[in-house]
């Protein structure tokens, strides 16, 4: 007999699909032996996220034994101190896995001390990587990482082409990741494609996006390509509007310098929410090569409907908090924040509304909004599809009769849930607004992860889908720059203009409000559904 019933004996449906989702794909084979020069190997990003990922990498059975780092920093280290600092980044690693792993990266990171600027480190660099490469047997293989100040960009890259460091030659690599910021407006990134490639091939050249690495905004292709029941409803047709919130609770903490030249808006809008936007409006690729992801995730920015000024006026907003309270603790305004200026006008806090114009998307307004001293952390992607025809529901009030919403959770929760509306139990037929959710960490578990251990191991394989390509950088540019032109053209006025700890400035909410929408606040992805009012 055929009986589908779970018994104590026989696996639950659901612990079935838990194992065919961890059983249905071979592991993934390790990266190809390399040399991985990182550039700013004393920097923030370079501690915290790059030599965390590599261990959760090798832990992960993906660095091949041939395979070492060459540290390079203006600050004069030995190998040794450099390890030392090493070690220290890699306390909170979880060494359960693989106890030999910590002592396998620490072997393999070597240093050199210099100014990156100086023609001469170039040969230093050359004769490193020849030495380190012969002791651990790796390929001619290089991986370039320019954990860099993004002024440096162009200059290593330059020196990387004169003193020959980047020509591939006899079938093996030699790529370049390049940090964010990629420019600082059209014209500035414009100008660094240009510098990149008088020396890089694209095929070269791996512009990063750590919002890429997260294994949630991978999954929106998933989402949408591999179920058949969204994609007939991803349209114009059945969906009001997307909302996109990145929203932050930390402040500009020590990043003030770099910080108050960048402003929210450049910060995270034509690269994360961009990616996100693109992501959630392509159409389907023919194939998840590199190059055809990226075109169609381009056609989208490319639609996006170039804002006039007097469209920059009406469909976006600026602010900047003032002190306030965010998670009970006093947090002093941006202006007081470590090397902002007293009189700062930039903006810690963006909200706009976009449409992409093309068939499937025409008069869906796109919300985005994203700042810091929020409230609470989060980057949701809110779908809120057309309201059903509700002459059935009489007796249902209006304003409980909420329109069917699916969100995902990129984090900190991740996972995806939607709303719908199901009877309230009573003699009446009236709804109430009930969640169906999945979370990600029940699923599937949760590893340790930076963010950067995919996009570092598909540099090494090669593969380029999750990097930005130089035409996709300049559309995000080109929809961000009208933005940038009237803001600076009109200073604000009533900068600070939201408390810390609140959901930015009054006029975020009016642009919602003023075509009759609201911001979701998202719910957590194991938030009980809102309880529908008892029957009468
Ligand atoms: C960075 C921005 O690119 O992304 C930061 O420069 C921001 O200002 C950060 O805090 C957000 O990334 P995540 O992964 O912490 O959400």
């Amino acid at each position: 007999m055929n009986d589908d019933r779970a018994t104590p004996s026989s696996p639950s449906i659901d612990d079935r699909a838990k194992r065919a989702a961890h059983g249905s794909q071979p592991p993934a084979p390790p990266a190809p032996s390399c040399v991985m020069v990182i550039f700013g190997a004393s920097g923030d990003l370079t501690r915290r996220k790059l030599v965390p990922a590599l261990f959760n990498l090798r832990a992960g059975g993906l660095l091949p034994d041939e395979f070492v780092v060459l540290g390079v920093a203006r600050q004069p280290l030995s190998d040794e101190e450099f390890r030392q600092r090493v070690s220290e980044d890699l306390t909170e690693c979880d060494e359960s896995k693989d106890p030999h792993c910590r002592d396998w990266i620490l072997q393999r990171m070597f240093y050199l001390g210099g100014d990156v600027e100086q023609p001469e480190i170039y040969a230093q660099i050359q004769a490193r990587i020849d030495e380190l490469g012969k002791q651990f047997n790796t390929s001619k293989n290089v991986l370039y990482y320019l954990a860099v100040a993004p002024t440096l960009f162009a200059p290593v890259v330059t020196q990387l082409g004169a003193s020959g460091l980047s020509a591939e030659e006899d079938g093996y690599w030699r790529r370049v990741v390049i940090e964010k910021p990629f420019g600082q407006d059209l014209a500035s990134a414009q100008s660094l494609n240009r510098e990149v490639g008088q020396v890089l091939k694209e095929t070269q050249t791996y512009r990063i996006d750590h919002y890429l690495g997260k294994e949630t905004v991978q999954n929106i292709l998933a989402f949408r390509f591999g179920n058949g029941v969204f994609e007939p409803i991803w349209n114009r047709r059945y969906i009001d509007h997307v909302q996109i919130t990145a929203s932050e609770t930390v402040g500009v903490e020590q990043r003030g310098g770099y910080y108050d030249r960048s402003g929210a808006l450049r910060d995270m809008v034509p690269n994360h929410l961009f990616q996100l936007i693109s992501l959630t409006a392509m159409e389907p690729p023919s194939s998840f090569d590199a190059n055809a992801v990226r075109d169609e995730q381009t056609k989208v920015l490319r639609a996006i409907n170039p804002f006039t000024p007097q469209e920059v006026l009406h469909d976006s907003v600026r602010g900047q908090y003032g002190a306030g309270v965010v998670k009970g603790q006093a947090r002093a305004a941006y202006r007081n924040e470590p090397n902002v200026p007293p009189d700062s006008t930039t903006e810690t806090f963006v909200a706009l509304k976009l449409h992409v114009d093309n068939w499937r998307w025409a008069d869906v307004p796109f919300y985005l909004r994203t700042g810091k001293s929020l409230p609470k952390r989060e980057t949701t992607i809110t779908i809120q599809f057309k309201r059903p025809p509700f002459l059935l529901f009489r007796d249902t009030p209006v304003e409980q009769f909420e329109p069917n919403r699916l969100v995902l959770h990129l984090q900190p929760d991740e996972g995806i849930a939607l709303s719908f509306s199901a009877k309230i139990p009573g003699p009446q037929l009236r709804l109430g607004n009930v969640n169906m959710s999945f979370d990600y960490a029940d699923y599937f578990g949760s590893a340790p992860s930076t963010g950067y251990e995919r996009l570092l191991y598909d540099c090494m394989t090669g593969d380029a889908t999750l990097f930005q390509r130089a035409d996709m950088v300049e559309a995000g540019w080109s929809v961000v720059q009208p933005i940038l032109d009237v803001w600076r053209a009109l200073p604000p006025r009533d900068f600070p203009n939201y408390a810390s700890g609140s959901w930015g400035p009054k006029d975020a909410v009016e642009l919602m409000t003023r075509s009759g929408r609201e911001w979701s606040d998202g719910g957590n992805v194991n938030d009980k559904p809102r309880k529908p009012a008892p029957a009468s």
